[in-house]
């Protein structure tokens, strides 16, 4: 892996021997990306530029001290840029904005550039990590061509993944205040129009449904904006080959480490090229950056795989598990966990619980998480939010970890920092802790507000109540809630004229709460939610290795919502829970249920035996496959359940020693002769499997298959287990 410069030509090439990403300094000064793709040697930057035909201006002109200057090679809105402003002579959507200054105009060109080992941690946001110091990073100072702003580009490459790391630091050294309206932590060129756009629009109980669309002349605007990544959209889109699939075709993948309100535009122009940009959702956003402050970019990625969306997938899961997430409690991590909230919501006291402990035990749970209920005065959703402490006349918590201990789980405890109700001490202490305006009747959501984590003072309050419960409690785990979007916002702490730095604020005041309570107790597991699925994104994981997937446990329905989440994360990042919706059996359930991190959202007294025992059955290959197969394996995506038939997916543990197959029928299917194909096993290895006890070499079974064709009814399932011998 390397950056190289190529001085002569003003060229940087960024790579690892697999894909290459080349930076080119125009004479100008402008910054200019010909080429993210493949690797190959070398380009030809004068030959890339060129836009043919008699009919194009073939020229820009400078027009500096009044003098005409002329530039080869450089067309605004058709050359492939690395740092786009706003105002200046390119009007697609630019990297950054700004207001206050004698004009808005952004011309940045390079100034200085240093390659150096290692890349940027950045301060109260996530970032990529690189613990074993393997990223190769090059830092680019760019300087506004007349007025006294400079950003701080770095480019970082680590050696495993086809992949730019990009973050931003913004510089006012005008002497004056200025504003600063938009900051893109994506922006990708890519000199071709000819692309589909394959993106995760959802709803709550319906996240991440997979969408592909061609693009066309125009822009497609993907956005959420109310104040985290949401339900409705995800920071993660895919641009491919029109005739991409699962294991063919270029396919560049785009995200960015944030769970606040986001923009991803793709803007393909009339002249043949397309700009992604993916960033801080600009529409609510104006950010006061003071002479010689500087404000930071989240870090954005983009991914390049000519194996199709496979590609994409794999280098995705990988980075998360080992370049993201901390991995910090790995026995909670991993346990088969029971919670309380389907099977009681919040109706339960002390006899109810030790009951739902003693009956987990059946279905080898080791791990116990009660749900929303415990705290305050709450037995509804209409108050005590805001107020961590125990409800005594409801509960004997030090009683139920007793039990849990006892019966051999792990307990863990449901909180939601970020919300308060009007009922509860906390806010009629401080009132101005609310995040809205009492004097314009504020619009409520499930009875609830947002509390102003853009005020320190909040955080650190709540952080104080937290830290006095987890420490008090023998907790292993934390599942962390956020039941409403922030739309109908005031933050008392920001003022007038400042209002429009409350998404991001807030959104840092999350991290901070974040970081601190991780940082205090490293040895509790937390698990992130907002109301099921609706804040599933990188800047989460840093913080929290799992996500609640989704509050619809429904094994249909999830199938699609983990098809579309697999995309970008791996199965290990999303909690998946059997619930005891009737839609299919419960072996079925567990099932799938398995390729994720497992456990029930049910009352288990309410099971048959016979329910039990099918449970019971898939929970022991659970025990057997799930850490080295469905944590830490790769997972191939062999159909799609949007083809209506079947669903079928297969995942290898990175030894190529053992897989699991899993085959779902939808519809109802006619006789037909079907036999499924695995990918990813070693053809040289030996497996038996499962299914029907034989033997077959991975070349087989990835040429031949599986004969599933009494696979037919609706929503009939197999789980097959293939272990290598020799
Ligand atoms: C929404 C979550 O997604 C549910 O699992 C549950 O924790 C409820 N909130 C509790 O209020």
């Amino acid at each position: 892996m390397a950056i190289s410069f190529f001085a002569e030509r003003g060229l940087f090439h960024l790579t690892n021997g697999k894909f290459s990403y080349y930076v080119q300094i125009h004479p100008s000064g402008i910054l200019l990306n010909p080429y993210f793709g493949a690797y190959i040697e070398d380009i030809d930057p004068e030959q890339m530029g060129r836009i043919g035909g008699e009919d194009w201006f073939s020229h820009y002109y400078c027009h500096t001290d009044g003098r005409e200057k002329e530039y080869e090679g450089l067309y605004f809105n058709a050359s492939p840029m690395l740092f786009p402003s706003a105002g200046g002579a390119d009007v697609r959507p630019s990297a950054m904005e700004i207001r206050g200054a004698r004009n808005n105009k952004l011309d940045m060109r390079y100034v200085s550039h240093r390659i150096y080992r290692g890349k940027p941690k950045l301060s109260g946001l996530p970032y990529v990590r690189d613990d074993a110091g393997e990223a190769e990073t090059l830092e680019i100072v760019l300087r506004e061509h007349v007025k006294d702003i400079k950003a701080v580009l770095s480019l970082s490459v680590l050696p495993e993944y086809n992949a730019v790391i990009r973050n931003t630091e913004f510089i006012n050294k005008t002497g004056k205040p200025l504003r600063l309206e938009r900051a893109m932590s994506v922006v990708q060129d890519l000199s071709r129009a000819d692309l589909d756009i394959v993106h995760f629009p959802g709803e709550w109980m319906f996240e991440r449904q997979f969408r592909r669309e061609a693009l066309s002349e125009g822009r497609k605007v993907i956005s959420a904006s109310a104040g985290r990544s949401s339900h409705e959209h995800n920071p993660f889109v895919m641009l491919a080959d029109r005739d991409a699939t699962e294991t063919f075709g270029e396919v560049y993948a785009a995200s960015f480490l944030y769970s606040g309100s986001f923009k991803c535009e793709a803007n393909v122009s009339k002249v043949g090229v397309t700009r992604l940009t993916m960033g801080i959702d600009d529409e609510h956003f104006s950010f006061a950056v003071a002479d010689g402050e500087s404000f930071t970019f989240p870090e954005g990625l983009t991914v390049y795989s000519n194996r199709g969306f496979e590609g994409i997938s794999h280098q995705m899961h990988d980075l998360i598990r080992r370049n993201l997430i901390k991995d910090n409690a790995p026995a909670a991590y991993r346990s088969v966990l029971l919670n309380s909230w389907e099977g009681c919501y919040m109706d339960f006291d002390t006899e109810k619980v030790l009951a739902l402990i003693a009956s987990g035990k059946r279905m080898g749970v080791e791990l116990f998480v009660l749900d929303d209920g415990w705290f305050g005065r709450r037995n509804d959703d209409l108050r005590s939010l805001g107020d961590w402490h125990v409800n005594e006349k409801k509960i004997d918590l030090k009683k139920i970890i007793d039990a849990c201990h006892e019966n051999g789980m792990r307990f863990g405890i449901w909180i939601e920092p970020e919300m308060a109700n009007f009922d509860s001490d906390l806010l009629r202490a401080h009132p101005e802790y609310a995040a809205v305006d009492i004097s314009s009747d504020p619009w409520l959501s499930r009875h609830q507000v947002m509390l102003d984590f853009a005020d320190p003072e909040v955080v650190d309050e709540i952080y104080g109540q937290l830290e006095a419960l987890l420490s008090q409690y023998d907790i292993d785990y934390v599942k962390w809630d956020h039941n409403r979007t922030l739309e109908d916002y005031y933050s008392a702490y920001l003022g007038e004229g400042r209002q429009d730095e409350f998404y991001h604020r807030n959104t840092l005041g999350y991290y901070r709460l974040a970081d601190m309570l991780t940082t205090r107790f490293p040895d509790i597991h937390f698990q992130g939610c907002a109301s099921g699925g609706g804040r599933f994104d990188l800047g989460t994981l840093f913080y929290f290795p799992e996500i609640w997937t989704s509050d619809e446990n429904d094994p249909v329905q999830r199938l699609f919502i983990q098809y579309g989440t697999s995309f970008a994360y791996p199965p290990c990042v999303m909690g998946s829970h059997i619930n005891d919706d009737p839609v299919t059996c419960y072996r079925t359930k567990a099932e799938i249920a398995l390729f994720g991190s497992y456990g029930f959202e049910l009352d288990p007294r309410r099971m048959s035996d016979a329910d039990i025992g099918e449970v019971n059955a898939v929970t022991e290959i659970y025990g057997k496959f799930h850490d080295d197969v469905v944590l830490d394996g790769d997972l191939f995506r062999l159909s799609s359940p949007y083809d209506g038939r079947e669903f079928a997916i297969d995942m290898v543990d990175k030894q190529k020693s053992k897989a699991l197959l899993l085959v779902v029928g939808l519809l109802k299917k006619p006789r037909t002769r079907r036999f499924v194909k695995l990918r990813g096993l070693n053809p040289w290895a030996n497996y038996v499997n499962s299914f029907d006890g034989k033997v077959y070499s991975g070349d087989y079974y990835m040429k031949v298959g599986i004969n599933l064709s009494d696979v037919r009814r609706e929503f009939d399932s197999r789980l097959i287990t293939l272990e290598e011998v020799e």
